[in-house]
């Protein structure tokens, strides 16, 4: 009798060796050219597949969930992050959900130090400069910067992430604070300060680094009442989720020096971006990397198909979110 393979649309270009380990035991719908998808078009390509293999780039609202063929039974992320996937409505249909923890916490760590120490240290000024033939001079003055060794952190979400950046941060002898939804055991908390309401570590935040999901709870959390609670020179980081922030409230406090900088690598609305992120000075820039290194995304995509091989061998997926 020959076995059928369950077919799996692929939303996006994977790493080879990923893509061959698909073809080893699924039917993979590839993407060879990385095409970005409209929903309908993703929609149609979907027709007749058992799964499919999306990133954060594309979006299963209730309503693209309820177009969806009935042969789809499970999204099988190549992410950690799920807030593109509505998990509620996917539930209801009865599609499961799976993500891809763990395996981009280092990768996202190292991206987050750079965003801190780019920022503090005005990296992409300095950078533009010396390109733009603008460097005419040194002097006591010059481009002088906020001092990283020694601050006090404060992380939002001490998860996955967070804990590695708060073991990164410490080798620059960093203080961390932190606030979640509950204490950690201490273990995993490593000495960090717990504060059970946000507003009264951020008082003490000489840097901030935002590490939560986003949640209908945490969206928009970086506000401008919460800025206004930070000291004045603070500087803010986030490698988490644009929609964590309000881009009005984060640009007035970097227009108004109430931040002395802030590093960015996700953002509302990617990849346009509120352009006035583009005409400060004071922003350290990327473009959504955190997980971009060979190793991570080779990582993430055998772990998604870990999750596909559980799900199609009928035992749970270990990374199951809905
Ligand atoms: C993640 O895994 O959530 C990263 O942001 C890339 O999608």
């Amino acid at each position: 009798m020959v076995e059928t393979k369950p077919i799996v649309l692929v939303t996006r270009k994977l790493p080879d060796v990923i893509e061959a380990r698909l073809s080893r035991d699924y039917e993979p719908r590839l993407n060879p050219n990385d095409r970005l998808y409209s929903s309908s078009e993703m929609i149609e390509r979907a027709a007749g597949a058992d799964a499919i293999l999306p990133c954060h780039t594309e979006s299963f609202s209730a309503e693209i969930l309820e177009k969806l063929p009935q042969s789809v039974r499970i999204i099988a992320n190549f992410s950690v992050g799920y807030d593109h996937v509505d998990t509620a409505a996917a539930k209801a249909r009865n599609i499961v959900v799976t993500n891809t923890p763990d395996v981009l916490s280092d990768a996202t760590a190292e991206i987050t130090m750079m965003l801190i120490i780019g920022a503090a240290r005005r990296a992409s000024e300095g950078e533009r400069m010396v390109r733009a033939v603008e460097w005419r001079d040194w002097s006591p003055a010059f481009m002088v910067g906020t001092q990283v060794t020694g601050k006090r952190l404060g992380i939002l979400g001490l998860g996955r992430v967070g804990q590695v950046v708060a073991r990164r941060a410490r080798g620059f002898d960093m203080e961390i604070l932190y606030h979640d939804e509950a204490r950690l055991d201490p273990d995993r908390e490593a000495g960090a300060t717990y504060f059970e309401r946000l507003e009264d570590m951020l008082p003490r935040c000489e840097f901030l680094s935002l590490h939560c999901p986003a949640t209908p709870a945490t969206r928009g959390i970086i506000s401008e009442a919460t800025l206004a609670m930070l000291p004045d020179g603070a500087i803010l980081v986030n490698a988490a989720r644009g929609a964590l922030v309000n881009d009005q409230a984060l640009i007035s406090a970097l227009k108004s020096g109430k931040l002395a900088a802030a590093g960015l690598d996700v953002f509302n609305n990617e990849p346009n971006i509120d352009p006035e992120y583009r005409a400060l000075t004071n922003v350290f820039l990327l473009p959504h990397i955190g997980s971009a290194t060979r190793e991570t995304r080779d990582a993430m995509g055998f772990r998604a198909i870990e999750n596909l091989d559980a799900f199609f061998s009928g035992s749970e997926p270990v990374d199951r979110v809905a």
